[in-house]
């Protein structure tokens, strides 16, 4: 028996965890996964009425008790600073010290790409993104708040040791996978201490798989190239802030942040997993929201799990209702969050 803690989060979070945890029902029949899945109400609503993110205790449960950790999103107008998504979301990437965070860029039908004369073969890639360095430690502070005189800081940390775990996790993801290039990004012409260590621990690590190919960009000519040439990607590892906004951009790639799953990982040890987008106040509760990134997100957390059939079992269902347009409106299609994610299940049910 493995346990899954499932929190829903905000907005939007709710809706597509509704359908993520119907898929994963489904799976855990079918497949007799053996997942026990544990829901939380932690979110916007929790941390108004008890002042915290997460109890006292919580990360240590979730670390010693659950295999993994599925998040729908957070993100709260009435919580503008975002202190429960730190205390919630960056506290289980950095407490669990979940370095690999691993986003997926796959066009599932060409119909879907804003890009003239690409296809599907050409957007496929992955994108290693630290996921506990950089400007997100939280190191930093105000001056003279308040006056006209102030001054703020905010530090990016970035360890030999931090930076070597992320590019060798690229690399040997490339070398499983058979990938051909491994791609590092970052701003190294400006930020000469931080992202020269960067250089340096690519040129390190990188001359250990002689077999795979290594290039470099600095980020602003990579969101060009992405746009440009992105069949030139295979595999792309970059700092923690780079990959987060790279990888909106690699979402729409694939038709939009309704499309994009993730996974937060330590190999070996309890991980998170949840959709690339945030709660989208705006859109939460409609039905109107793609329920998809968050049920490939569902099949990146089974794989993880040792689940493989199962995983490739909803990403076929995922392909199929694609194909067959029985999506939500951002994707083009007429079905409401509900009805996609009973469609995928319905497909789930019959595959064999
Ligand atoms: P967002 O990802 O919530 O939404 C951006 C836009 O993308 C939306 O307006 C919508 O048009 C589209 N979109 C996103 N997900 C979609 C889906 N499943 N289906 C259809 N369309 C979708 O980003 P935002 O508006 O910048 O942020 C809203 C809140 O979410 C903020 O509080 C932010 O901090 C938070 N956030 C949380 C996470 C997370 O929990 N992992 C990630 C990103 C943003
Ligand atoms: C993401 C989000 C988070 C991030 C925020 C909500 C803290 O944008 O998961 O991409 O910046 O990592
Ligand atoms: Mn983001």
């Amino acid at each position: 028996m493995q346990k899954i803690a499932v929190i829903a989060g905000d907005g939007i979070g709710i809706d597509v965890t509704t359908e993520a945890l119907k898929i994963m029902r489904c799976a855990n029949e079918k497949f007799r996964l053996g997942l026990e899945l544990i829901e939380f109400e932690y979110g916007a609503d929790y941390f108004l009425k008890t002042g915290v993110g997460l109890p006292k205790g919580q990360m240590e449960d979730f670390r010693s008790n659950y295999a993994a950790v599925y998040l729908g999103a957070l993100g709260d107008p009435r919580i503008p600073d975002m202190r429960h998504g730190r205390e919630i979301l960056l506290a289980l990437r950095f407490d669990l010290d979940l370095y690999i965070n691993l986003r997926p860029v796959k066009l599932l039908n060409v119909r879907l790409c804003p890009l003239k004369g690409k296809t599907k073969t050409d957007i496929d890639f992955v994108v290693f993104r630290e996921n506990t360095e950089g400007p997100y430690v939280g190191a930093g502070g105000f001056l003279k708040k308040g006056t006209p005189d102030e001054v703020a800081t905010q530090e990016a940390m970035h360890t030999r040791k931090g930076v070597e775990r992320i590019i060798r996790a690229a690399f040997e993801y490339a070398r499983l996978h058979r990938r051909k290039r491994v791609t590092m990004s970052d701003k190294s012409n400006v930020l000469r201490y931080g992202h020269d260590l960067w250089q340096r621990v690519f040129a390190e690590v990188g001359a250990e798989y002689p077999e795979i190919e290594k290039d470099h960009y600095f980020v602003d000519a990579l969101v060009m190239k992405m746009v440009k040439s992105p069949e030139h990607f295979d595999v792309i590892v970059t700092e923690n802030m780079l990959g987060d906004i790279i990888t909106d951009l690699g979402a729409m790639l694939q038709g939009g942040l309704g499309m994009a799953g993730s996974g937060n990982i330590h190999p070996g040890r309890t991980s998170l997993f949840e959709p690339v987008h945030g709660s989208a106040p705006y859109m939460a509760g409609q039905n109107k929201a793609n329920p998809i990134a968050a049920i490939l997100t569902v099949a990146m957390m089974l794989d993880y799990l040792g689940k493989p059939n199962a995983a490739e079992a909803i990403e076929k269902a995922v392909q199929q209702a694609v194909d067959e347009c029985q999506v939500t409106a951002d994707v083009g299609g007429k079905l409401g969050t509900r009805e996609c994610g009973d469609y995928i299940v319905s497909l789930l049910q019959r595959l064999h």
